[in-house]
This record gives structure tokens, C-alpha cells and sequence, in this order.
């Protein structure tokens, strides 16, 4: 049996996290540290630890699924982790929106090279039906959700709690050992708590074998975003 860890004057755990998953090895679980500890003190928003949570999963190569892509920030961010010289990682990035892939892709076009952005699928379609558009045989490593509406845009089109399950329920069905659904969920709008509701159900009914689920939040800050990361192992 593995006994605990001292620490810095703390008694922990040995690292189950990483012992249970497929985290690769060299993994930067120092810098998440660092990120969760910020977030904890109110230095890092919500997307911050998202994306430092997507650091310590998505390796080179990767496929990953953007499937809410709105103004881009995440579809290029995860970009940056999935691409190398051997221009096989892919980013599909998903939205209703045709302003949003509009959006996106001005942000690439300024921030990418022509080879790089040719690794990014952009789709005008609702993320539910991810699996029509995502080769039967890529190994996603992460599908990323960042619910609600487009920022600067219409307040009206937002994620719905229905779409939003079936979405996570064919995340679930594409996602390889190893890999992530990151979830970013916003309460302050209408629908907004239903469909947390509807996110954390999924979660708590995903098999302990399987799934490591995890929630974060802001107790004093009802409407603050919140992050869930459901791991496969
Ligand atoms: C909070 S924004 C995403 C922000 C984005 N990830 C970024 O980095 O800028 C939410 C986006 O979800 C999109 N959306 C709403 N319902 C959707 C659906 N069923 N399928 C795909 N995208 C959807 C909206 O159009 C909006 O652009």
C-alpha cells in the first residue's frame, strides 16, 4: 500500500490522480498547483484553470474538440497545445453561430500561420452532433464547453441544457482513456442554473471506475463561473 507524502510540513496523499489516469509524465502539474492555488486566492478565472487543466492532459498530435468555440480564445489555446512540426494534431471547433466561426476565424487568421491554421476545422453546427463531423477513428483527448452566450454578441442564443446532454453524452462516447471533458458553466443568465443542474446530474451518475469528477466554484460568489472536469481514466 502506498503511504502518504510529507510535504512541506502537510501530510497528502500519494498522487492517486496521476497513478489512476494516463497522464503523461511529463505533465506540468506544478504550474496547475500554482494555477489552483491563484484561483483559489481569486487571481485566476474559470478559462485560466480550464486551460491549465487542458496543459497537464493534451499532448502534441492530439485531437481535441472545441465545442463552443464563440470568439476563439479556447480554439487557439488549444491549438497551441496540439500543434507541432508534424502538423497532426487538430482542433475542431464547433458553434450555432456563424458570427462566432466568423470570430474565430479572424482570431486565427491573426494569430496563426497558414499551416497551423489549417489544423483547426471550424463547423457551424450544434455541438450534439460532434460525431458527424470528427473522424470515426481520432483519438479525442478533450472536449471543451465553455456554456452560455457569446460574449459581445446576442444573449439570447445560448447553450440549452437538452443539447448540452446530448453533447456531453457523445463526449462521452468519443473520449479516449486518458482524456478530459472540461465543462465551464455560467449561472448569472436565465437557464443558466438549470443547465448546471443538467451538467452536474451527468457527472455524478459517470461510473467511479471510469471517471474522476470534479467541480470548482466560489461559494461567496453565487454567479461566478464554474469548472467541472469530468477525467476518464
Ligand atoms: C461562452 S461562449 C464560448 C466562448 C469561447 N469558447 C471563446 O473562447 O471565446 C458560448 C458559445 O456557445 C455557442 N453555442 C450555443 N449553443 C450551442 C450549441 N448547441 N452548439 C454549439 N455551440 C453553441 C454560442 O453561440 C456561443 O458562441
Amino acid at each position: 500500500m502506498k503511504q502518504p507524502i510529507k510535504q512541506n510540513g502537510f501530510i497528502s496523499e500519494p498522487n492517486n490522480l496521476h497513478s489512476s489516469t494516463s497522464l503523461p509524465k511529463d505533465s506540468p502539474s506544478l504550474g496547475m498547483e500554482d494555477a489552483l492555488v491563484s484561483y483559489l486566492f481569486g487571481k485566476k478565472r474559470a478559462t485560466d484553470i480550464a486551460h491549465m487543466v487542458w496543459k497537464g492532459i493534451v499532448q502534441k498530435g492530439d485531437t481535441v474538440i472545441d465545442a463552443t468555440c464563440g470568439n476563439g480564445f479556447d480554439t487557439l489555446a488549444m491549438l497551441n497545445l496540439v500543434s507541432d512540426d508534424s502538423h497532426k494534431g487538430y482542433v475542431y471547433a464547433l458553434d450555432i453561430q456563424k458570427d462566432a466561426l466568423d470570430k474565430t476565424s479572424l482570431l486565427l487568421e491573426e494569430s496563426l500561420d497558414s499551416n497551423e491554421k489549417q489544423l483547426v476545422k471550424l463547423f457551424n453546427i450544434c455541438h450534439s452532433k460532434m460525431e458527424e463531423v470528427v473522424p470515426t477513428n481520432a483519438a479525442v483527448r478533450l472536449v471543451a464547453f465553455n456554456l452560455g452566450y457569446l460574449p459581445g454578441g446576442d444573449k439570447e442564443i445560448i447553450t440549452r441544457s437538452e443539447t448540452t446532454l446530448l453533447a456531453l453524452e457523445a463526449a462521452k462516447r468519443i473520449i479516449i482513456p486518458g482524456g478530459l471533458i472540461s465543462i465551464v458553466v455560467y449561472v448569472g443568465h436565465p437557464g443558466g442554473r438549470e443547465e448546471l443542474e443538467t451538467v452536474e446530474t451527468f457527472a455524478a451518475r459517470m461510473s467511479v471506475e471510469d471517471w474522476i469528477c470534479c467541480k470548482l466554484g466560489m461559494l461567496n460568489r453565487p454567479n461566478s463561473p464554474i469548472p467541472i472536469f469530468l477525467f476518464r481514466r
